[in-house]
């Protein structure tokens, strides 16, 4: 039986906990900002609730075979502070965030070959702390190798899909064309349904396009297409669909924007490539991110 510890318990972080207990083959524990006496996900196909064993503190926390990190990336920095107890044995950390900085963000707590990234495919969310609704399939891509496989076997006889990448350059970035589009909406204050806007698909064609680049330098293989169908995605969803940069400034979250647009100002610069339309969309959101 592994033991696994699960650190930010949220939409992701609840399915995830919830379909590994669900096999009955692990032993999963919460590491939480807050206590969760019970803790429910409604998946697709059925309803999994369970009593969730939690630690609250890292100083509560003890060696674990497998740590899988769901934490938003802007919390990096708190989260590292539950590796050193977690990882004292020496296991690998799984990090299902967005971005394409999974490595880069951890290398400062955990050795990097032990570092798992994790594209993460499933629409999620968490009306309750202790309430998660899983909207659709989830599905995970890693890069293909003993780490991946290691990880994938965790999820066996669960719905939760793990595709091995021999190409996982090109899926995290391929991952991070789509979400860079998301921040017309959250600039705009608009849906999903902007995108039916000749002027607003434009401005997402430019933040593409530039990520597109940066992508490319970085050895993924991104078709110039991919702007067109990253666009026909956005406008095939509900015209009131909300993403996660823009639901997050509705609620006066903080956003992911330095993980998205900001990781292509940033490669970009190291690669001289210049991305002024992502340098102006952080910028922007950042400055909507302070109070007025
Ligand atoms: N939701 C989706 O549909 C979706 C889809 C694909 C990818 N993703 C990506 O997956 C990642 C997680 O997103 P999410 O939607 O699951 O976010 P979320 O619902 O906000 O969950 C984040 C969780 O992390 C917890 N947390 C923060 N700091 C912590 C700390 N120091 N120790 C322990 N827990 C801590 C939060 O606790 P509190 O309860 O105290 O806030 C919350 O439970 C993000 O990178 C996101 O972009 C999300």
């Amino acid at each position: 039986m592994a033991r696994i510890a699960l650190v930010g318990p949220g939409a992701i972080g609840g399915i995830m906990a919830a379909w590994l207990q669900d096999t009955g083959a692990n032993d999963v524990v919460l590491c939480s900002r807050r206590p969760l006496p019970h803790f429910t996900v409604e998946t697709p196909n059925k309803v999994i609730s369970f009593k969730p064993a939690v630690w609250t503190d890292p100083k509560e926390a003890g060696p674990v075979d497998w740590v899988l990190v769901a934490t938003k990336a802007y919390d990096a920095e708190a989260t590292g502070r539950w590796l050193k107890p977690l990882t004292a044995r020496g296991a690998p950390i799984a990090v299902l965030q967005n971005g394409v900085e999974h490595r880069e963000r951890f290398a400062p707590y955990v050795p990097v070959e032990r570092i798992l990234p994790v594209v993460v495919q499933a629409p999620a969310e968490r009306p309750e702390p202790t309430r998660v609704l899983q909207r659709g399939p989830t599905r995970l891509v890693v890069p293909a190798g003993p780490l991946g496989q290691a990880f994938a076997a965790l999820f066996a006889g669960t719905e939760v899909a793990v595709d091995l990448s021999p190409d996982f350059q090109t899926a995290v970035w391929t991952k991070l064309v789509l979400n860079i589009a998301g921040a017309v909406s959250a600039l705009l204050l608009r849906p999903a349904g902007v995108m039916h806007e000749e002027s607003a698909s434009e401005i997402g064609r430019m933040l593409m396009r530039e990520c597109i680049a940066v992508g490319r330098a970085e050895g993924a293989v991104l078709p110039d297409e991919l702007v067109e169908t990253v666009l026909q995605h956005y406008r095939k969803q509900p015209p009131d669909s909300l993403n996660s940069l823009h639901a997050d400034r509705l609620a006066g979250r903080p956003m992911e924007i330095d993980a998205r647009n900001g990781a292509v100002v940033r490669i970009g610069r190291q690669h001289g490539i210049p991305t002024p339309c992502n340098a102006m969309a952080v910028e922007l959101l950042r400055a909507m991110e302070k109070p007025a």
